[in-house]
């Protein structure tokens, strides 16, 4: 059996929990795949730290853009984070050495994602992203692949599993926004800068990762505008019930006059609507597309073992010999994207559910 050697960058949450999938769903992916898929290499900063791995004959690399060069790896997964630094370059070094690449770096690619791809076209490689968007939903695969037939006209929904955790414990518990935020953290949810989690900014670059694919455009994370939670009260999610609503962060793209409209920020969302009913780290997205009408998906926005199962999802299929990297339909019909002013209405903002 041919074999297929990873090299993963960064031990974190995610990345430790890729470590174990890999070791544990071995035999099966080799009955995927065709080939015996192994971690071969890593990197992190702290060498000391017991994370409960089994490395046992796996090379450690201090520096990750090391890793990405390194002899005995075939694929570089980036599991570092942020939109530049050592995720940057370690992304840019494999891709340089042709080397495929998985990761989950939406800031990166919300920011670098059209150049990347460029360079994983040129070189021949896999740029592979299914977990930069709602954990371990495939929405990546659906929008891309499985939608292929249909003009897609909106695709909105939760995309950050922190804001949604935060905001349901807060109606629930009556907790602070604060103490919310620190259990959020301390379960591995959380961008290690969790500003982008509060203020709208992760949701927006997922959002324009999905605007991407939906509508065949070039990444635009500039153009999404952005409002966050960080200044709900628990008495607005109880006047919302009042009312009849809930409060829910939603990132929504659709087509309008002139180009793709994308925005973030705090909904009221009915309570009888079935986003409303989308509780705790789990995420939701929502695709209207012409040839199937409405398509929901729902599942674990975010943490470890949910996160690694779509690393691991990208992983198999790579080794598999798919090569997708492409932002945007090759036959796209709306283009270029352009920056529309978000419509502010009277009482707040609304979707039309
Ligand atoms: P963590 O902060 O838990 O892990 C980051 C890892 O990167 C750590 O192991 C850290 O090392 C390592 N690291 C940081 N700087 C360097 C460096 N210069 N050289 C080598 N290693 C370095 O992050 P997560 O696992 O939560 O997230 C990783 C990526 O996945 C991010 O892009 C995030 O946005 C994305 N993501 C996360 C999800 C989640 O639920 N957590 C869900 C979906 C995507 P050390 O441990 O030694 O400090
Ligand atoms: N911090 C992100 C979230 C991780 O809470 O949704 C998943 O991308």
């Amino acid at each position: 059996t041919q074999s297929f050697r990873l090299g993963v960058a960064g031990l974190g949450t995610v990345g430790a929990s890729v470590v174990r999938m890999i070791a544990r769903r071995s035999e099966a992916l080799r009955s995927m795949t065709g080939r015996e898929i192994r971690v071969t290499a890593v990197s992190s900063r702290d060498k000391a730290r017991d994370r409960g791995l089994d490395l046992a004959g796996v090379t450690w690399f201090d520096d990750p853009v090391a890793l990405a060069g390194a002899g005995e790896v075939d694929c570089v997964i980036e599991l570092i984070g942020g939109a530049e630094g050592p995720a940057k370059a370690t992304v840019e070094a494999a891709l340089a050495a042709g080397k495929h690449v998985v990761t989950a770096n939406k800031a990166l690619l919300a920011k670098h994602g059209a150049a990347l791809a460029q360079a994983a076209e040129a070189r021949g490689v896999a740029l592979a992203y299914e977990a930069s968007v709602a954990g371990g939903i495939p929405v990546i695969k659906a929008l891309r692949e499985g939608l292929a037939g249909n003009t897609v006209s909106r695709v909105y929904g939760i995309l950050n599993g922190t804001c949604n955790y935060i905001l349901t414990r807060m109606e629930r518990e009556g907790l602070t926004f604060e103490a919310c935020l620190k259990d959020a953290q301390a379960l591995g949810y959380a961008e290690a800068d969790p500003t982008f989690d509060v203020e709208g900014y992760d949701t927006a670059h997922k959002l324009a990762i999905l605007t991407s694919l939906a509508f065949g455009v070039e990444i635009d994370a500039e153009g999404v505008s952005v409002e966050g939670i960080s200044a709900i009260q628990p008495l607005d999610l109880k006047m919302a019930e009042e009312l009849g609503y809930r409060i829910k962060l939603l990132g929504v793209a659709q087509a309008a006059a002139g180009g793709i409209e994308q925005r973030v920020h705090p909904t009221m969302v009915p309570l009888s609507s079935s986003i409303a009913q989308v509780m705790g780290v789990t995420n939701a997205v929502t695709i209207d597309a012409d040839a199937v009408g409405e398509l929901t998906l729902i599942g674990p926005g975010a943490g470890g073992e949910a996160t690694a199962s779509a690393v691991v999802a990208d992983v198999a299929d790579v080794a598999a010999g798919v090569l997708r990297t492409t932002f945007g339909r090759p036959s796209a019909h709306l283009a270029p994207p352009q920056r529309i002013a978000m419509q502010r209405h009277e009482g707040g903002y609304y979707i039309r559910l």
